[in-house]
């Protein structure tokens, strides 16, 4: 899927592209580029890039100007990659087409059909018990599925006749090895090379020569060989021997040459025209060489259009493609109201470089199309068409229906069970019951209402507890109030100043045993700064009868006092 930086590379590559002459004739994979090459060896453009790591079979659509190549990076999943090339070999971003399953297959070549979009490949199962032939077709939604099933079969190299509707791949198996076609028309699987071969391993096409080409070796020497037949089967014959030993590793034809890698890190090429199939070792050198493919695949038309209807009509069709990536993920076709993509489904835009479900499902969940549009797999916590709605398991409380939606700013909505109320269902009808029998009517909150009809008037249980609380803590404050004013009250009390004096009195032995009154009782008159006397100096009972006032004024005459001269003495 494209990323954002993906597309702005795209963009940049774009604007990048200027009128140059140039025009690359081979490209080879290494380990993790992709060397563009012209037929003399000279590198146009070397790419490299961690996305290309692994870097296998290379597969070039001439009429797209598509290349396809297989990345076996990742040991648990191959990807076949798209990148349309200019022919200035500037290149797109590489896109994963196909990715396989391959825990349990090696992935072995790969092939490219213009007239029907299809690409197919080759498998061998891990253990081996079986190989596969696999077709993905391209111009429809991106389907892919085993083909066929060789039991019995080591299939390597494949090649497409795009002329004549057949598949060829080569069957390395020791004990009967082969090359086999299968007609694309009705499926129909036969040996096309049964004698006279040994190991053969990757295949090319001379649509010009009308001949197959294929690597095998010497069954007496155990050389390496270059082996070809005629399309119908015959002219079985050796090519090339390598005597020195060379060891070619994967073929590819033009109208010119053949061009082959060779394990010793070199390209060569051999010209058919030389008679004496001199092998000339192109100026580049490639590390641990993969795949092999050559641009102009379609030169042959030129002389004889008839001899291909169908590429001829697909090659005129097309218009030349001088720019980059006219059509991203979809295919060039007549322009309506002057956009030439029709664009596979789940993609838009002019170049139809939109990927439909890139950022569509939030929360990074996967996205695949349903009728080219896409849909969303979401996690069981999220819903909605994007994925952007937490889902509502466990908010719906008492049974509630977990249909419910909560966006991050809202509430979930729960469908309660019957006795049950509130967002959440987590209010009981005891509850509302209770409410509304005591609650107020006119006070209605927004948020829940209990269902008090005639039966149970319409009132809010939110309120009915705030009710209940604010009743409880006035209750409370009112008491704590209560016993604040009574603290108050006592310490205010218990403050008020005592008065404690002590009188000492000068002992008057004789006359004035008066002097021995205790204070407190002097003090309970009121008149503690004065002196007192005890009643004795008074007159005894019968002068009670004495008014107070007379009795006072007697206390506190002068004579009196100077008979009895206590002196107050305070006493703090
Ligand atoms: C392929 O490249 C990777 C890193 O780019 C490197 O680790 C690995 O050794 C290379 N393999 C070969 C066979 O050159
Ligand atoms: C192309 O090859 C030349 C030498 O053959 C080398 O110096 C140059 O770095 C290569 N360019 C790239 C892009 O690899
Ligand atoms: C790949 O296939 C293996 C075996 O069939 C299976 O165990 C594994 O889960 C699959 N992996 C993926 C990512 O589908
Ligand atoms: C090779 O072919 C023979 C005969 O068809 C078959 O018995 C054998 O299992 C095959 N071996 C492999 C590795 O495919
Ligand atoms: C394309 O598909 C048609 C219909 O399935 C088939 O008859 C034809 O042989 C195919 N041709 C190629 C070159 O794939
Ligand atoms: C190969 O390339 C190098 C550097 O680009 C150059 O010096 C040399 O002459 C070339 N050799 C041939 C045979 O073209
Ligand atoms: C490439 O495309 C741009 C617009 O996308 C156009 O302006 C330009 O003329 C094209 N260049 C060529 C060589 O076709
Ligand atoms: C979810 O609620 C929002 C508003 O809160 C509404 O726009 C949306 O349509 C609802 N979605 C579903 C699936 O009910």
């Amino acid at each position: 899927m494209p990323g954002t930086a993906d597309v702005k590379m795209f963009w940049i590559l774009l604007s990048l592209l200027t009128t140059a002459s140039a025009e690359w004739d081979v490209v080879v994979s290494e380990n993790d580029s992709l060397d563009f090459l012209y037929s003399d060896g000279r590198n146009v453009s070397v790419i490299q890039g961690s996305h290309r790591d692994g870097v296998n079979s290379l597969a070039y659509d001439p009429i797209y100007e598509n290349l396809y190549f297989s990345d076996t990076s990742d040991v648990h999943v191959t990807h076949i990659k798209i990148m349309e090339v200019t022919r200035e070999a500037v290149v797109s971003p590489a896109y994963s087409v196909v990715s396989i399953n391959s825990s349990n297959l090696y992935f072995r070549d790969l092939a490219h059909d213009p007239v029907n979009s299809s690409l197919f490949w080759t498998t061998t199962d891990i253990p081996y018990t079986a190989g596969q032939i696999w077709q993905a077709t391209l111009d429809k939604p991106i389907t892919f599925s085993p083909l066929l099933r060789l039991e019995g079969q080591t299939p390597q190299g494949i090649v497409v006749d795009s002329c004549r509707g057949y598949v060829y791949w080569a069957n390395m198996n020791q004990t009967s090895p082969s090359i086999d076609r299968l007609r694309l028309k009705d499926l129909a699987h036969e040996g096309f090379i049964t004698n006279h071969i040994f190991a053969p391993s990757d295949l090319a096409l001379s649509q010009n020569q009308k001949k197959l080409y294929w690597i095998d070796e010497n069954p007496s020497s155990k050389n390496s060989i270059i082996a070809r037949a005629g399309l119908d089967g015959g002219e079985v014959e050796e090519f090339l021997e390598f005597k020195d030993g060379h060891e070619p590793k994967s073929l590819s034809v033009t109208q010119e040459g053949l061009y082959f890698t060779e394990v010793s890190n070199y390209v060569y090429v051999v010209y058919f025209s030389d008679p004496l199939k001199t092998l000339h070792k192109l100026n580049h050198t490639v590390i641990n060489p993969q795949g092999i493919a050559v641009r102009n695949q379609l030169a042959f038309l030129n002389q004889n259009k008839e001899s291909c209807p169908q590429l001829a009509e697909l090659r005129d069709r097309v218009p030349p493609r001088r720019n980059i990536t006219v059509c991203l993920f979809g295919k060039i076709s007549p322009p309506v109201n002057g956009i030439e993509c029709t664009c596979w489904p789940g993609y838009t835009g002019r170049h139809c470089e939109i990927d439909l479900c890139h950022n569509f499902c939030l929360n990074g969940e996967r996205c695949f199309l349903t009728d080219g549009q896409p849909t969303c797999d979401c996690a069981p916590d999220k819903t909605g068409s994007r994925c952007e709605l937490e889902s509502c398991v466990g908010t719906c409380l008492n049974g509630g229906t977990p249909r419910c939606n909560k966006t991050s700013s809202s509430q979930p909505i729960c469908v309660c069970p019957k006795g049950f109320y509130g967002p959440s269902c987590e209010t009981s009808s005891v509850l509302c019951e209770l409410y509304c029998r005591y609650g107020e009517n006119t006070m209605v909150s927004n948020v829940f209402q209990c269902p008090c009809s005639p039966n149970d008037a319409l009132l809010v249980p939110g309120r009915f507890s705030t009710h209940v609380t604010f009743g409880l803590l006035s209750a409370i404050a009112l008491v704590i109030v209560l016993a604040v004013l009574l603290f108050i009250q006592t310490r205010r009390l218990r403050s008020r100043p005592k008065i404690f004096k002590r009188y000492s009195v000068t002992p008057k032995p004789v006359t004035s045993p008066s002097c021995e009154i205790a204070i407190e009782n002097c003090c309970n008159m009121n008149i503690c700064d004065t002196p007192c006397y005890e009643p004795d100096l008074r007159t005894l009972e019968t002068d009670r009868k004495k008014s107070k006032k007379e009795e006072k004024r007697g206390l506190l005459s002068e004579d009196v006092l100077a008979q009895n001269s206590c002196r107050s003495v305070p006493d703090f």
